[in-house]
């Protein structure tokens, strides 16, 4: 049977404020249309899922690259993590620092012998790679210093809360499924705002930010890195679809995020049939797909 080519994307489940969701929206499809292009041409679902991710690390719209959250030193620490579901392959990385496309370094670590490296060992790692390293101030626009300095004077870190009811922006990622029917799944943040340095939260962690396994499914979750990490959500997620239609799946996993540590966040994947689904328990969540036989990406908010 032959494999329809399909390509998903979120853009962060959260409360995202009216005046920014055409941003989030435009940004989804940008992602979607770079990652399915990339299918149609022949690029393996672990090429879609990078150029997908690349797009919205480079788009300030996103807590991703360019534009992510400063932790409570002021400094952008970045986490992102890729999967290959034909091999189990992993490449990951954690509280990198200088380093605009952290998924490029994820990447290339998932054909390496290791899986992961965090904070100054995986700029380290980037730069011995050839990715060049940039300023600390390339990553800051002034929205976020703006929001950091506000952080700064209340004197505390926001509140689980932000993940209900304030206005954010939040982590971005994508799953695709190539003609081989080969899954990747990827996530990407700069982490909850205002994090203490070193915060690592679900989203270079596989099994929890994302997952892949072609006989299951491909997974990417957003939303609070703590709650998700306790339920590993990704890889529950995937197990879900071994008795559930993709759909079904997604809310599944997110009715026990919710239900077991009551954590606040969504998911989006693609089944081994190339079937997506997607499911949050925030009041937005931001994404956007395309499977093969559609003119346009379908986007949500
Ligand atoms: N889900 C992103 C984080 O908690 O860091």
């Amino acid at each position: 049977m032959s494999i329809r080519l399909a390509m998903i994307v979120h853009g962060s489940a959260w409360y995202i404020p009216p005046e920014d969701r055409e941003a989030h929206k435009a940004g989804c499809r940008a992602a979607t249309l770079v990652g399915f292009e990339t299918l149609r041409r022949g690029g393996s679902a672990l090429d879609a899922v990078e150029a997908a991710i690349v797009c919205m690390e480079d788009d300030p719209t996103f807590d991703a690259g360019v534009g992510a959250y400063l932790n409570q030193d002021g400094v952008v620490q970045l986490d992102a993590g890729l999967m290959d579901g034909r091999t189990y392959h992993v490449g990951a990385v954690a509280a990198i620092e200088r380093v605009k496309n952290p998924i490029r370094v994820a990447r290339i670590l998932l054909t390496s012998e290791h899986n992961m490296f965090v904070g100054t060992g995986a700029t380290d790692y980037a730069q011995a790679c050839g990715i060049l390293l940039c300023n600390p101030e390339e990553l800051v626009i002034d929205r976020q210093r703006g929001r950091w300095l506000e952080y700064q004077e209340r004197g505390e870190p926001p509140s689980e809360a932000v993940f209900v009811g304030n206005p954010g922006k939040g982590t971005v990622g994508a799953v695709a499924i190539d003609r081989a029917g080969d899954i990747a799944a990827g996530t990407s943040t700069g982490g909850t705002p205002f994090k203490p340095a070193g915060r690592v939260g679900d989203s270079p962690l596989p099994g929890c930010g994302y997952y892949a396994d072609n006989a299951l499914a491909g997974v990417s979750a957003t939303g609070h890195g703590e709650a998700i990490v306790r339920v590993q959500l990704a890889r529950s997620a995937a197990d879900f679809c071994a008795k559930l239609h993709a759909p079904a799946a997604a809310e599944a996993a997110l009715r026990m995020l919710g239900d077991r540590v009551a954590g606040k966040g969504g998911l989006i994947l693609i089944d081994h049939m190339g079937r997506v689904g997607c499911a949050y328990n925030t009041s937005q969540m931001a994404r956007a797909f395309m499977i093969e036989g559609m003119d346009e990406p379908e986007v949500g908010i």
